[in-house]
């Protein structure tokens, strides 16, 4: 691989549509076009609503991208996608402009696996990060630690047993009446609320990781209120639900790092937005040692750059192109 590359990325597994491009390690630009404010009303995406729009947002944004980026297609040297996990119809728009564009350019194509993009966020904003380290996965579909030993070596160590902690995020915010996607509106409330309550008595600490049992406590919690016909203080529910959703998950990832001596930490996934889980891995990460890392607001929830930074490793390493019959695929895991 040329070390200054040109990447150009391509993002539409979920309700983002994104491009990106990059030059060796420089990220040249990343454009982000949100459906958020169309499926607001339905309370969350509409995979086939999300797919048509996709389709409208694609070649207009790949031409913002490169405009941006101040390139010509003639001068991009790879071609980059997400191919899972996410919404099939959604991740079908950016494959199918992935391989066109590989196609016609000759240029290679590279498949990307999301969420380990999502890691991959944080060599953009941390040039000097390094495997080994732990990722601590926190998105809508996906959360847990996993070891990061290469540029192309992952290993689950910890994951979710049901819902991501993105997922309840956006659940428990919907049993509040707050708008789609829940876990910013959280996020704001709970910063003038009090973590007073206790949704799991007797949490035990690295317990296994599970968010349907938080969620259910804290929509009991409420079906309590409202039959005794009276209203929570929503701002204490958010912050008691955010504090105890975040804890959970860096109680195993900084076990994990005791256990495993691997005192490094980044974050990845749309919840690293979050600015109690950022707050709270640089206070523990002061108490156990750690180095700590997050990618900033913009490279956490879904974007292009993160797959150009996902693809680099790849042609760093050496990594096999797609084929073009390259297709989506709704699940997939870290390392698969
Ligand atoms: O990583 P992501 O963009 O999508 C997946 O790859 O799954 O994550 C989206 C999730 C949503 O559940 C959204 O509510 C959550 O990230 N999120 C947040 C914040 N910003 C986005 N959760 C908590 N606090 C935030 N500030
Ligand atoms: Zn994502």
């Amino acid at each position: 691989m040329k070390k200054d590359s040109v990447i150009l990325g391509i993002e539409t597994s979920c309700d983002e549509t994104s491009v990106a491009v990059m030059r060796g390690s420089e990220l040249l630009s990343n454009i982000i076009s949100s459906q958020i404010e169309i499926h607001r009303r339905f309370g969350g995406v509409v995979p086939e609503i999300a797919s048509r729009n996709h389709l409208k947002a694609i070649l207009p944004v790949i031409d913002e991208a490169l405009s941006a980026a101040g390139i010509a297609l003639g001068d991009v040297d790879a071609v980059a996608v997400t191919y899972g996990a996410g919404l099939v119809g959604a991740l079908l728009v950016g494959v199918s402009a992935a391989k066109a564009l590989s196609y016609a350019l000759g240029k290679p194509l590279y498949a990307v696996n999301h969420i380990e993009a999502h890691i991959a966020a944080n060599y953009i904003s941390s040039p000097k990060l390094e495997p080994p380290f732990l990722a601590v996965v926190a998105s809508g579909g996906h959360s847990g630690v996993a070891r990061v030993d290469g540029l192309n070596k992952f290993t689950m160590i910890a994951s979710t047993t049901d819902d991501a902690i993105g997922e309840a995020f956006d659940k428990v915010a919907r049993a509040l009446g707050l708008p789609y996607p829940g876990g910013p509106e959280i996020d704001k409330l709970a910063r003038s609320g009090s973590a007073e309550i206790d949704f799991i008595p007797h949490r035990k600490r690295g317990a296994q990781l599970s968010y349907s049992g938080l969620k259910t406590a804290v929509v009991n919690y409420l079906h309590n209120f409202e039959q005794r016909g009276e209203r929570p203080v929503l701002e204490n529910v958010c912050a008691s639900f955010q504090k105890t959703a975040v804890d959970m998950l860096l109680d195993i990832a900084f076990d994990a790092a005791v256990q495993t001596g691997v005192k490094k930490l980044a974050l990845a996934g749309g919840v690293a937005a979050n600015s109690y889980l950022r707050k709270k891995l640089e206070q523990d990460g002061q108490k156990y040692g750690c180095e700590t890392y997050y990618p900033p607001m913009s490279l956490c929830t879904d974007n292009a750059a993160m797959i150009c930074a996902r693809a680099r490793g790849m042609m760093a390493e050496g990594l096999p192109p797609a084929k073009l019959d390259l297709n989506a695929v709704s699940y997939l895991k870290i390392g698969d």
